[in-house]
């Protein structure tokens, strides 16, 4: 019998994944004694290899693109925040044999956004563009952190406007579309759009950003992402992608999994003098 427990991220695609390099370097830290793999998982395969997974001993999964709102229906129950989120990025074994679907991408983006980058989100105007999984994620933590208000603008409108009737509960929360919002101004703009990925940008009006704003882009990537250079080429006071978030969602996830907070800082740095920002 092996020692060591098993942890893995399914995906697809998944081979440019860092959370195997993220928490490897985690359970050095913490001298844990675990493995983290990547497995190019499809939306048609999720079930069967979820079931060989846990099967064959596995501890702990996360599931990224396209698996989330599958890894939500698929858990047996769920933290509120998943619940909430209607996405699970974190699955974890129960002692009961059952799965306890989780979410740590919001808090991720909090974490990332107030500690490591020092901005109070207290009565600022925020802006998330786009409505789909990634905006839906990030909702609720966000509003945790008592912000005058969230305005969710997307290309379809319509889709705007329905997620932000799912979160009016929990304070002021507009959706609308690109064109609504020409003429307002925002102290951060946060893009939760997957335009990035093929360096498209949503339209945003220049007058967009208000003075000593913030620009954050939930993508990564080892050159500035789009929206990235957009938030420079608007005088942000700081615009940020999204690797500080990508390591801090992996932090809550081994926390969740091991019960050991691994110290961020530090593979934040490594990983961004690895790469040509
Ligand atoms: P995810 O789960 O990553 O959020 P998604 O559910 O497919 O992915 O949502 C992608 C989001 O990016 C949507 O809000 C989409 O807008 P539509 O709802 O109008 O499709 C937005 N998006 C994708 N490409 C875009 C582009 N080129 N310009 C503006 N918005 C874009």
């Amino acid at each position: 019998m092996s020692t060591l427990d098993h942890y893995a991220v399914f995906g697809q695609p998944i081979n440019h994944s860092k959370s195997p390099r993220i928490h490897t370097l985690f359970a050095e830290q913490t001298q844990q004694l675990l493995t983290y793999n990547a497995q190019e998982v499809s939306a048609e395969s999720f079930d069967l290899s979820i079931d060989t997974f846990f099967n064959q001993g596995g501890k702990g999964l996360n599931c990224t693109v396209p698996l989330k709102e599958l890894a939500w229906q698929r858990a047996d129950t769920l933290s509120e925040r998943a619940q909430f989120s209607k996405a699970v990025n974190t699955i974890v074994l129960q002692k009961d044999g059952t799965l306890l679907g989780d979410n740590t991408d919001g808090l991720g983006l909090v974490v990332d956004l107030t500690k490591n980058h020092g901005i109070s989100l207290l009565k600022s105007r925020i802006l998330i563009l786009g409505a789909g999984g990634a905006s839906r994620g990030i909702i609720g933590p966000l509003m945790e952190q008592s912000p005058k208000h969230i305005v969710i603008a997307n290309r379809t409108k319509e889709k705007a406007m329905t997620l932000s009737n799912e979160f009016a509960q929990l304070g002021d929360i507009t959706g609308c579309g690109y064109d609504d919002i020409k003429d307002c101004q925002f102290d951060l703009i946060l893009n939760a759009t997957s335009a990035s990925l093929t360096g498209q940008l949503p339209p945003l009006a220049d007058t967009l950003l208000a003075e000593k704003g913030y620009c954050y882009d939930l993508a990564y990537g080892n050159e500035p992402t789009a929206f990235v250079k957009w938030g420079l080429a608007h005088n942000a006071k700081k615009s940020m992608d999204g690797l500080g978030m990508l390591v801090e969602q992996a932090a809550e996830a081994f926390y969740i999994w091991r019960g050991v907070r691994p110290e961020t800082e530090q593979i934040i740095n490594l990983l961004n003098s690895e790469r040509a920002l």
